[in-house]
């Protein structure tokens, strides 16, 4: 026993040194983000268009071109800083390009993909126009979930679900975990950061003010009381959405992906919104239908009567979705095997469902009424 404490010494080493390691590598990590933080960013095509458009440059102050545009006194607004101003690019980028199909480096977007299980979702697929959806003539669209206004508003500041007072951050975390399918972001992680950098200075471009609940915050809700109250139904759900949605979408709503780009989004199965999302019909009955009558069919907005909307997003809600996160490992279970086997089940049987007509005195009502 002539060193009897060597192994001792070797342990104690190893356990150095891997934490070392850790040490060196976290802080290589760090400095990368840092030189990232003052790099140059690459805008997506409608960030260039949209960051343009409301003059965001470096300055002695920032003055919005969207109130000369509407006839209004322009005000002189606290300078941007060149650090802002990369914040506001980025957050921009996350937006619009949450999956980084036009970045050269997941880093371009804080690898915001790490919060999300599958690969279609975009935030702007459900908040449209990179967070700024508007008309042609620039004006703000109701119940188009603006990220300006939602700013203004402090979020949510009371959130009717939760009952808790959620600040703008954690409802960007609460849609990356159920909308997103995916995990909570840290408050202070540079993804949250930049998106809320971008919608402040949102709320600022369009001249919002603090506090206020503006109408194209949010969704313009559809409750069952606002149809022809014939109940939601999923027969006529299942035609409409063959007729209306399915040559986008998909005939099991599972999205359309062309040359690894998402051209349109899942609406059902893996890769779309979970089922502690409010979109999820079940789980709140008045977001999707509002969501879908403002803002679906793309091109075609505002075309369906609130029934339509809600048959729609009633069988869209049958569609097989991931569980939610609280809804424990048998509904996970369950839920992976359904979104696994009833496509292909669909398709073996065929449901001769989609070539059923509506009939026409039908389909004149519900325009008439509307
Ligand atoms: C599948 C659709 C969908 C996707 C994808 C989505 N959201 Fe949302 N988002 C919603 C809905 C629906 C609401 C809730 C609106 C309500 O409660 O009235 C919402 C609410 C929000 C709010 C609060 C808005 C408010 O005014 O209260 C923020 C912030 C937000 N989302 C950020 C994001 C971010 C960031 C992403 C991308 C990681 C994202 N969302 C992705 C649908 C979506
Ligand atoms: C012309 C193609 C097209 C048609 C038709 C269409 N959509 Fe969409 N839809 C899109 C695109 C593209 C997006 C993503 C948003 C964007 O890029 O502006 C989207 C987004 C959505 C979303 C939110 C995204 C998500 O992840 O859930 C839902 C829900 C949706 N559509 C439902 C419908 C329904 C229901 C119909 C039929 C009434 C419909 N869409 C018809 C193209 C279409």
């Amino acid at each position: 026993m002539r060193y009897p404490h060597t192994r001792k010494y070797i342990r104690i080493s190893v356990i150095i040194i891997l934490l070392m390691g850790i040490y060196f590598y976290a802080d290589y990590t760090h400095e990368k983000r840092e030189l990232f933080r003052n790099t140059v960013v690459k805008l997506t095509p409608n960030c260039e268009q949209k960051l343009k458009k409301y003059a965001l440059t470096t300055g002695n102050y920032y003055s919005t071109p969207y109130r000369q545009q509407n006839a209004e006194n322009p005000v002189l607004r606290t300078p941007y800083s060149a650090e802002d101003i990369r914040a506001i690019q980025r957050g921009c980028n996350i937006i619009d390009d949450t999956q980084g199909q036009y970045a050269e480096s997941a880093l371009e977007r804080w690898n915001a993909t790490r919060y999300i299980r599958g690969n279609h979702t975009s935030c702007d697929h459900c908040h449209q126009g990179a967070g700024d959806k508007q008309g042609t003539n620039g004006d703000r669209l109701i119940g188009s979930l603006s990220l300006g206004a939602s700013w203004s508003n402090g979020g949510d500041a009371y959130d009717r679900f939760t009952g808790l007072l959620l600040p703008f951050e954690l409802r960007q975390m609460q849609c990356f975990i159920n909308s997103s399918n995916g995990y909570k972001p840290n408050i202070f992680d540079d993804v949250i950061r930049d998106i809320t950098a971008y919608s402040r200075f949102l709320s600022g471009a369009v001249n919002l003010q603090t506090q206020h609940r503006y109408p194209e915050q949010g969704i313009d809700e559809i409750p069952a009381s606002a149809t022809f109250k014939r109940g939601d139904d999923y027969v006529r759900g299942v035609q409409l959405y063959q007729q209306k949605c399915a040559h986008c979408h998909g005939k099991n709503g599972l999205g359309t992906v062309t040359e690894g780009k998402v051209i349109y989004p899942a609406v059902a199965g893996p890769n779309s919104f979970n089922r502690q999302s409010r979109n999820y019909f079940r789980f709140v009955s008045t977001i999707l239908p509002g969501f879908i009558c403002r803002n679906m069919p793309l091109g075609e907005e505002n075309t369906l009567t609130n029934q339509d909307c809600r048959d729609i997003a009633f069988y869209i809600g049958n569609m097989p979705r991931p569980a939610g996160d609280r809804e424990g490992p048998v509904s996970a279970a369950w839920q992976q095997i359904m979104m696994h086997t009833l496509p292909p089940l669909v398709e073996l049987i065929n449901l001769e469902l989609i070539n059923v007509e509506l009939p026409h005195e039908e389909q004149a009502n519900n325009i008439s009424t509307q």
